[in-house]
């Protein structure tokens, strides 16, 4: 039974619930107030009838002549009972209107007796009794007489029991309109309280309609946040940062299948014009086999050499993938000011149309990191001042201590990086040949590789680049420096 009730008040909506917990909440305090003002009414009536009663019963006893056989000038309905010392009822009279004659009130047997035991404790304090006969209730007092005798006095409580019943009458009209006041007002205000909820429940509907596992990326849906100190309110903003957070976990994976699209297509197409050049030439020979050897021996190096570019580019293709999986470096104590005599005497070997220059501290700057990497980068960066800046450029690679940090600076006095370029200088694929021909530069990862080395190893690579003044600088933290 209990658990039905529960169960059923479960199901029930929480506006219903409240509005049903507000009503019953309400009925049993205005019970409460009905009983206790019922109850202090007839106790100040009582009163006053045991006040009256006291008067009365004075009057009755003081009389010249005290007996119950005149009741003349006492309130209308005064009953008087006289008990003989033998404990019997003796004489009983009514108070009439007047000029009536009293007659005997008609007491049967029941009354009278409940009127002798009542009797003795009316001695000491006014008691009530009901009396089947017809007259209903009574308040008495008694009085014990010289005789012997005991007079009764008693007072009708009719009055008293008839103002009770229309105040508790009354009551019941006024509660159960107000109680039906407080229904419908209780239910209105809990809608109205409630209301925001609804929004939540669309708007979490409408996101929840989204096609999002079909490209829809961004959700364009926010629950309005009319008053954040209330709990929907507070609902409704967590809902929102949440919403919020959505968003942008599905704005960066559509950017980064976005890049990843991009690095693909720019992959193929960097891996297909060295393919089809091969395919070309092998294609050359099956059709015109006796060829003159020199010819093949060209075709040769050229099949040779495009084969060569596309195993650097599938290397360096390799190591950014490596490099982006996070997997875990070599570390080993290296030394950037030998790293950078070493490149820059490279430099000088490779090329000498360029003028190149040192500027490395006499005592080892040490890093902790992978050696091979950044060689790459050293060799990187001064192919580029190589391949990318005219003859008789002058480039100097610096490198000194920063704090907790070890800077090496590629500086040239070339023409600088294209300014459109200078945003992306460190995307994958980026560079100002658009064309992309082969006889400048390569593929377009060399600053790509640096960037991601650089970071790999808790660094940092900026360039500024104007005509005649381009500096790459990558900060790597020196050897002992927490990470
Ligand atoms: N020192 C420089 N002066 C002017 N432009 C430069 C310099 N270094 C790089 N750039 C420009 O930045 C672009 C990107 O360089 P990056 O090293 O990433 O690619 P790349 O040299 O073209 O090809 P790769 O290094 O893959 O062989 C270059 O194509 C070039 O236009
Ligand atoms: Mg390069």
């Amino acid at each position: 039974m209990r658990t039905s009730v529960r169960s059923r008040l479960e199901r029930l909506t929480i506006r219903r619930r409240l509005a049903v917990g507000l009503v019953v909440l309400v009925a049993v305090v205005l019970a409460g107030v009905g009983f206790a003002t019922a109850r202090a009414l007839e106790a100040f009536l009582l009163g006053q009838v045991d006040q009256q009663l006291a008067q009365t019963s004075d009057r009755v006893h003081l009389g010249p002549r005290p007996a119950v056989g005149d009741l003349r000038g006492q309130p209308l309905g005064t009953l008087g009972v006289l008990i003989g010392p033998a404990g019997a009822v003796e004489a009983a009279v009514l108070a009439v209107p007047a000029g009536e004659t009293s007659p005997p009130p008609s007491l049967n047997e029941a009354d009278k007796s409940e009127l002798i035991s009542a009797s003795q404790q009316a001695l000491r304090a006014p008691q009530t009794v009901d009396l089947s006969s017809g007259l209903g209730s009574y308040r008495v007092t008694a009085d014990a007489l010289p005789t012997g005798e005991i007079l009764v006095t008693g007072l009708p409580l009719e009055t008293v029991h008839k103002t009770v019943g229309r105040l508790l009458l009354v009551e019941v009209v006024v509660f159960a309109a107000a109680l039906v006041v407080v229904g419908v007002l209780g239910a209105w205000l809990v809608r109205l309280g409630l209301r925001p909820l609804d929004r939540i429940t669309v708007t979490a509907r409408r996101v929840a309609a989204l096609p999002l596992d079909r490209g829809q990326a961004s959700l364009p849906d926010r629950v309005p946040v009319e008053a954040p100190s209330t709990e929907v309110g507070q609902v409704s903003e967590a809902l929102n940062v949440m919403l919020g957070h959505v968003d942008s976990a599905f704005a960066a994976r559509a950017a980064s299948e976005q890049r990843l699209r991009r690095f693909v297509a720019d992959a193929s197409h960097e891996l297909r014009t060295p393919l089809a050049s091969i395919r070309g030439y092998a294609e050359l020979f099956r059709r015109a086999p006796t060829a003159d050897p020199d010819d093949l021996a060209r075709a040769m190096r050229r099949v040779e050499g495009e084969a060569d570019r596309m195993g650097e580019l599938v290397e360096d293709l390799l190591l950014l993938a490596r490099l982006d999986q996070g997997r875990p470096l070599e570390r080993k104590q290296v030394d950037m000011a030998l790293l950078a005599a070493d490149a820059v005497s490279d430099a000088q070997a490779a090329d000498v149309a360029h003028r190149w220059g040192l500027d490395v501290p006499a005592e080892p700057l040490l890093v902790c990191g992978d050696e091979h990497r950044l060689r790459q980068v050293l060799a990187n960066l001064l192919s580029n001042a190589r391949i990318h800046t005219p003859a008789g450029t002058s480039v100097r690679v610096g490198v000194w201590a920063e704090g907790p940090w070890a800077v090496l600076a590629v500086h040239d006095d070339g023409p600088g990086f294209p300014p459109h370029l200078m945003p992306r200088a460190f995307d994958r694929f980026t560079r100002a040949d658009t064309a992309r021909s082969r006889d400048r530069g390569g593929a377009g990862l060399g600053l790509a590789i640096v960037a991601a080395v650089v970071s790999a190893h808790g660094g940092q690579v900026t360039l500024t680049s104007v005509p005649g003044d381009t500096t790459m600088t990558v900060r790597l933290p020196r050897d002992g420096t927490p990470r």
